[in-house]
């Protein structure tokens, strides 16, 4: 049996980063290095300030400080962290293509490819690489024959270990995952890797498959995670029309243990670095097996998303008469779910976008996300100058800031912050009529009209 002694693991982003602290935290036997091309990231992984980690997400400066220093480290030199270990993981980005032949479809695995050839160049003895990142079925194969025809002639195990953490919550799903899944051919690596998970993780919750089964698995269950958004969604523009409640459907039919509570909360339309990109994935590998009954079936889930969006700029404009232009609009939160700063396909990016082509006045306050952030966001799509985007679009610390003398404010995130302002006084600080555009019902309708709100929530 082979002993695990020392981890690398290349990218120290959202999945490297968060996944490799417990890890170490719970195996403190083993030595975890992560590394990182982009030092400012490393360096605010090392930050003595834990405030200062470069991901937000709760409990996670716990785990940092309780392992930093001890047998988990961040630093930048790639090749010192790979020739020193015998388990090496694969946690750099795989975003969308941009560029030819799947553009806006395949996932880009140029970050993959440089990665395997860096291990090839490097490694002097045999390795064990586990893919993190969420990859294309079959990517181990084209990984295992970088490894194997670019080499110093040693051996290398491929596992697939998808990570299954939800952003926000990104701790207690590592410590209590519902499973783990380790795709392999060789059976020595793959009880490798389960030792490690078994520090902490039941042994029945720990998952044996082969490799490609395990790589699929991790597309297919973001994909049934959005289709369930997706479905409540188109439900809810139903009710809208209809006099139904989309969380009193949404309550009826969860009840149901066939179909289950989560993932049944009607929105502003899903975001992340995941859904959207795995989803993409699984329609181009479906296409170009031609299996297009297949692949159509899965684009109407980012279809309805696209729709979803643009439904929600659609009815703040409507609903004020047909014009934004030169309205101040409060946007209450810009990550894409609350407690992250991640913006990654975040639904506030394009409502934004929407209303800023009717020149609507945005004052964007979040708790968790930097003005250079959401300016990065708007300008990579492209659409006006960064300057004009300047110009339409300000962002603000405070909350009052962005809501005193607004028409209106949409609610983008589901902060629960957003929940305890004094909603009474935010109205009489606003423009009237006073609007709500609530795109995560987390507000009291019957509170707010009593407040004299017109308040307009998805899905009522
Ligand atoms: C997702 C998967 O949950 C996780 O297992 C995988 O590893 C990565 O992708 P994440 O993107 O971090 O995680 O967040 P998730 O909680 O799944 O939410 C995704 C989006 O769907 C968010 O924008 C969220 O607001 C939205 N959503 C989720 C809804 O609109 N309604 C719901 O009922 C649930
Ligand atoms: P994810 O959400 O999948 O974790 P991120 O973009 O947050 O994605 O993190 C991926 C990280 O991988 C980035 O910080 C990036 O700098 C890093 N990275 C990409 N390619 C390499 C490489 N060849 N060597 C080291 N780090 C890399």
């Amino acid at each position: 049996m082979r002993e695990i002694k020392r981890i690398a693991c290349v990218g120290a982003g959202y999945v490297g980063g968060p996944t490799m602290s417990v890890i170490a935290q719970k195996n403190p036997d083993i030595t975890i290095t992560v590394v990182d091309l982009n030092q400012s990231r490393i360096d605010a992984w090392n930050d003595p300030d834990l405030d200062n980690l470069p991901i937000y997400e709760p409990g996670l400066d716990a785990v940092v400080a309780e392992a930093r220093g001890r047998n988990l480290f961040f630093s930048t030199d790639v090749d010192q962290a790979i020739e020193e270990a015998d388990m090496i993981f694969i946690s750099v980005n795989t975003p969308t293509k941009t560029y030819g032949k799947g553009k806006g479809q395949a996932a880009d695995l140029k970050y993959i490819e440089l990665c395997a050839r860096q291990i090839a160049r490097v490694a002097k003895n045999d390795k064990i690489v586990v893919e993190k990142s969420t990859l294309p079925v079959r990517t181990a194969a084209a990984l295992k024959s970088i490894l194997d025809n670019t080499g110093n002639g040693v051996n290398f195990h491929i596992l697939s270990n998808p990570e299954f953490l939800a952003e926000g919550t990104a701790v207690p799903d590592l410590h209590n995952p519902d499973r783990v899944l380790i795709g392999g051919e060789d059976q020595e690596a793959i009880e490798a890797l389960v030792q490690i998970y078994e520090a902490w993780v039941p042994r029945d919750r720990i998952l044996t498959t082969n490799l490609w089964s395990s790589e699929l698995s991790k597309l297919v269950a973001n994909a049934f995670l959005a289709q369930r958004v997706s479905s409540i969604n188109a439900i809810s523009e139903l009710c809208e029309v209809t006099g139904a409640n989309v969380d009193e459907v949404s309550r009826a039919i969860g009840y149901d243990s066939r179909i289950g509570p989560k993932f049944l909360k009607a929105s502003v339309g899903f975001g992340g670095s995941c859904f959207q990109k795995d989803i993409l994935n699984l329609v181009y590998i479906a296409r170009s097996y031609n299996l297009t009954a297949v692949a159509d079936y899965w684009e109407q889930v980012i279809l309805l998303n696209d729709h979803q969006k643009d439904r929600f700029a659609q009815k703040i404009i409507q609903t004020m008469y047909n014009t934004v232009n030169g309205k101040k609009i409060a946007f209450l939160g810009w990550a894409f779910k609350k407690d992250t700063n991640d913006t990654r396909e975040s639904a506030a990016i394009y409502v934004a976008d929407h209303l800023l082509d009717e020149e609507a006045e945005i004052v964007v306050y979040d708790p968790k996300v930097s003005a250079e952030q959401i300016y990065r966001d708007l300008d990579y799509l492209g659409t006006r100058s960064p300057a004009e985007n300047r110009r339409l679009l300000t962002v603000v610390n405070e909350p009052r800031e962005a809501l005193t003398g607004a028409h209106a404010v949409a609610i983008l995130t589901e902060w629960d912050e957003f929940k305890q302002y004094d909603w009474a006084e935010v109205k009489n600080g606003m423009k009237k009529p006073a609007f709500v555009f609530d795109g995560r019902k987390i507000l009291n309708r019957k509170q707010l009209e009593g407040f004299g709100f017109q308040y307009y929530a998805i899905g009522e």
